[in-house]
């Protein structure tokens, strides 16, 4: 079954339950984090105290996207917050097995975020600590950037590999997904699309996840 995964990123932060009950009631399957720490990428975002209080009012699995720097100091934090899936990035760290195994210990789903420019053979040697593999599709940092073209062979590579490896990873897009391009992401094997300001920019947010919802 795919999936839709909102981003909050590109909702209104002063009023947050109420955006997420909007888009769950819209339709929305994940609601997706985004922890930004002005190092790792240029932007700082959330940690996990709101994470606490989104879990509190969110009702739809809570998809956390890690974009700092050592993510093991706070994975368990995270987990502890609330989060159902965590992805961290190995650009990130010098130990993404273990990183993965901590989230996995800690009872959340485990994934890889990868840059558009890591190559998927990053993936060749934690295979077995995989629930999901997200690949950005435009730089991390910031909502609203442009989906970078090339990404489209880069999903349908990874989903030949995944077929070999092991089918029940999921792939998850994650910027510059919208209504024009979702199709033929979805056809280039992606399972779970995240999308900010394609949803939250829009005045029904039903209307654009249900339209989503038809085309993949
Ligand atoms: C970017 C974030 C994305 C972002 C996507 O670094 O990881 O989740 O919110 O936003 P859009 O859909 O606007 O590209
Ligand atoms: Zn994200």
């Amino acid at each position: 079954m795919k999936k839709i995964a909102p981003s909050i990123l590109s909702a209104d932060f002063a009023k947050l339950g109420e955006e997420i009950h909007a888009v769950e009631k819209a339709g929305a399957d994940w609601i997706h984090v985004d922890v930004m720490d002005g190092h790792f990428v240029p932007n700082i975002t959330i940690g996990p105290p709101v994470v606490k209080s989104i879990k509190k009012v969110a009702q739809r699995p809570l998809d956390v996207h890690l974009m700092i720097q050592e993510p093991e100091k706070y994975i368990h934090d995270f987990i502890e917050a609330g989060a159902d899936v965590v992805s961290i990035h190995p650009e990130s760290t010098p130990h993404t097995q273990r990183a993965l195994a901590m989230i996995r210990d800690a009872g959340a789903k485990a994934s890889v975020a990868l840059n558009p420019a890591t190559p998927l053979f990053v993936l060749d040697h934690i295979w077995e600590d995989l629930d999901m593999v997200l690949l950005m599709t435009v730089n991390p940092g910031f909502g609203g950037q442009k989906f970078i073209p090339e990404m489209a062979n880069k999903i349908q590579n990874l989903k030949k590999k995944i077929e070999r490896m092991n089918p029940d990873i999921l792939i998850e897009i994650d910027g510059g997904v919208s209504g024009d391009n979702i199709e033929k992401l979805s056809q280039a094997g992606a399972d779970v699309f995240v999308a900010g300001s394609a949803i939250f920019g829009a005045e029904d947010y039903a209307v654009v996840i249900t339209d989503m919802k038809s085309k993949i």
